[in-house]
């Protein structure tokens, strides 16, 4: 370990935005705003792969404030192994439940061009959901390309490439605790 403070980053180049305990509390948040919506018959639709650590944080933080749910997993393609979107989205895997008639609650890891989130919450609608609200942990609103904005934000982080909590840079960094930027790509604006 080596002058990292208490996010546990040790010396693996990723320079830390949000904290654990930061992102923790901001988990709990959330979960309040989205339990006073008072959502009916929820369906938490997680997107693979970034989404999960979100994910499993926020349905217990629901569940805590008294949001009962169901879970599924939708893998959507988006960025293959570069760090650019191609703008081309596909179902990779599909959830295996009707939506119609439900709240469905999206819940992703990082809303960047929103072009993911848009084709995500425009397929849920086109199949009746009652209701399609979008859940991210990292805003990046600079890389926005599609008309899309998420009813709930974890942060809002400026144009960096970041890892951990689920986020990955070429596979890596997807356990990390919290949330960071490379070192190296820190220093050089996408
Ligand atoms: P979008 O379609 O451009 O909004 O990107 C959505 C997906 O790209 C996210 O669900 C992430 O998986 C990935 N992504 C976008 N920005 C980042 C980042 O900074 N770090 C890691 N993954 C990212
Ligand atoms: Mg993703």
């Amino acid at each position: 370990m080596s002058g990292s403070g208490d996010t546990g980053s040790g010396d693996i180049g990723v320079r830390p935005l949000f904290s654990a305990e930061e992102i923790c509390a901001r988990v709990q948040d959330l979960a309040r705003e989205i339990a006073a919506s008072e959502p009916q018959a929820l369906l938490a639709i997680i997107v693979l792969k970034g989404g999960f650590v979100f994910g499993a944080d926020l349905i217990r933080a629901l569940a805590l404030n008294g949001v009962s749910l169901e879970i599924e997993f939708i893998s959507l393609s988006s960025y293959g192994s570069r760090q650019r979107t191609s703008g081309e989205v596909r179902v990779v895997r599909d959830i295996e439940v009707p939506v119609a008639g439900r709240d469905v609650l999206i819940v992703d890891d990082v809303l960047d061009s929103g072009l993911t989130l848009k084709f995500a919450r425009d397929l849920m609608q086109s199949r009746g959901a009652r209701r399609a609200a979008i859940a991210a942990m990292i805003d990046k609103p600079a890389g926005r390309r599609a008309d899309v904005e998420a009813d709930y934000v974890g942060f809002t982080c400026p144009d960096y490439f970041v890892v951990g909590y689920g986020m990955d840079a070429a596979h890596a960094y997807r356990e990390l605790p919290f949330v960071g930027v490379l070192e190296a790509a820190a220093s050089e604006p996408r």
